[in-house]
């Protein structure tokens, strides 16, 4: 990074999303970005350096982080932008805030905002043929999207590790041991390269300093980063390690959280609608195979795959809540909005041939007949020739779909209702074990 780049300060307590603001920023906006955990240490940063933008986290070790510099930067008159993320009590006049469940891109967008940086200037910035990144930005088994350069003492890249090779919590050992700061990428694959990092950090929910929100929160960002690719059909290798990573943190919060009211609390409207109704619908569905004689680790982690994707490309919230044609017909549908609903199944379905031999066998066919249709293109009342684990999603499906309808319709549900609801709607033998399972579960 040149002198001469924009410098930004991040106070941020999660190394994590330290990180991922700053891979970000460092490769959108070509600003040096110096990350600190610990609100005094940023403050003795302050006193010898003038950053364009401090990124602050707002409460954080029981203090008010953006109060904290909204006043250093008042009293000593500082031409400094402050953004906070998060719960705090600076007024919208000293700083830029936002809801901790902001995207980065926003971030981003912002402080290229801020410091006049454009996309266009952005692509046509010349970064010289190799572009360093910091081996602290560098995350332990990123599978490579291209291939990674060291410099050697005459100044000469060497390549040292080719594209889908992984970055073995080893090698960086050793990098850090011999005294390197930066790794560097062909400039054209910077961004490709600074993504993959972006997505694979946002994955990073086993860290035990996130807490279960926080791990909620950045699981929605990554849901999102994976639906916007399959919407436009392209699933590279970096979406199916998100994808696998998402879908690992979905069974690891369903794990953690007993029981549905504690989760849905958690879940209100900081988290996409979508998402929350798949995170839902894998925390019932998994408590009702528990229950099952015939349940087995094997299928919960089927089931979350299925729950994962089963909505993807819905275009909006409340398509989710469509479960029959008299559903459709209250809405004011276009014909184009029809056909998506309907065909989102089978569509669901073919996304996920794109990944290849990376899913559990079986579970496209379960997304496929989630409406009870067993060609995915239309919906069914009483589905009799599909697999028993598409009857246990579309009874969690319908429980959740009935949950998320009251409560964002601001409707009283009791728990009686809408399991008499479903008892009416979903006569037949083979739902019963299920219905009984669903009775049980813990609220
Ligand atoms: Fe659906």
């Amino acid at each position: 990074m040149s002198e001469q780049n924009p410098l930004i300060l991040i106070v941020d307590n999660h190394k994590r999303s330290g990180q991922l603001y700053s891979v970000g920023l460092e490769a959108y906006v070509g600003a040096t970005v110096v990350e600190f955990g610990l609100i005094e240490e940023a403050v003795e940063f302050l006193s010898s350096n003038s950053p364009a933008v401090i990124i602050t986290r707002g409460l954080f070790d029981q203090r008010d982080a953006g109060v904290k510099f909204a006043q250093m930067i008042e009293s000593g008159n500082l031409k400094i932008h402050l953004i906070v993320i998060g719960q705090t009590k600076v007024s919208i006049h000293q700083a830029t805030i936002y809801d901790e469940n902001v995207e980065v891109r926003d971030i981003i967008k912002k402080c290229a905002s801020l410091l006049g940086v454009t996309a266009k200037a952005m692509a046509e910035k010349n970064v010289g043929e190799y572009y360093p990144i910091r081996l602290t930005l560098l995350c332990p088994n990123l599978s490579l999207v291209c291939p990674v350069f060291k410099k050697n003492a005459d100044g000469e890249y060497v390549k040292f590790l080719d594209v889908e090779s992984k970055i073995h919590p080893e090698i960086l050992t050793i990098l850090q041991s011999s005294g390197e700061k930066e790794i560097y990428v062909q400039a054209a694959h910077r961004l490709k390269f600074v993504n993959s990092i972006s997505m694979f950090l946002a994955e990073m929910m086993a860290d035990d300093r996130l807490s279960l929100e926080d791990t909620i929160m950045l699981s929605n960002n990554s849901y999102n980063i994976v639906r916007d690719s399959a919407r436009r059909m392209m699933i590279s290798p970096v979406t199916i390690q998100a994808t696998e990573a998402n879908i690992n943190t979905m069974m690891s919060i369903t794990g953690k959280i007993p029981k549905l009211n504690q989760f849905l609390k958690m879940t209100t409207s900081k988290v996409n609608f979508v998402f929350k109704h798949s995170l839902l619908t894998c925390f019932v569905a998994s408590h009702i195979i528990d229950k099952m004689e015939w349940g087995t680790n094997d299928q919960k982690v089927k089931i979350a795959f299925v729950c994962f994707f089963s909505n993807l490309l819905l275009n909006q919230d409340d398509h989710i809540l469509v479960h029959t044609k008299e559903d459709m017909d209250l809405m004011n549908l276009s014909e184009a909005e029809r056909e998506n609903i309907v065909n989102h199944p089978i569509n669901a379905a073919k996304i996920m041939s794109k990944y290849y031999n990376s899913l559990p066998f079986g579970v496209e066919t379960i997304v496929k007949q989630h409406h009870g249709n067993r060609y995915g293109n239309d919906f069914a009342q009483n589905p009799s020739t599909i697999s028993p684990l598409a009857l246990v999603y579309i009874i969690s499906d319908e429980w959740v779909t009935l949950i998320l309808k009251a409560e964002k319709r601001k409707l009283p549900l009791t728990r009686a209702e809408s399991l008499s609801i479903i008892k009416n709607k979903y006569k037949g033998m083979m739902f019963q074990e299920i219905i009984s399972a669903l009775n049980e579960l813990t609220i």
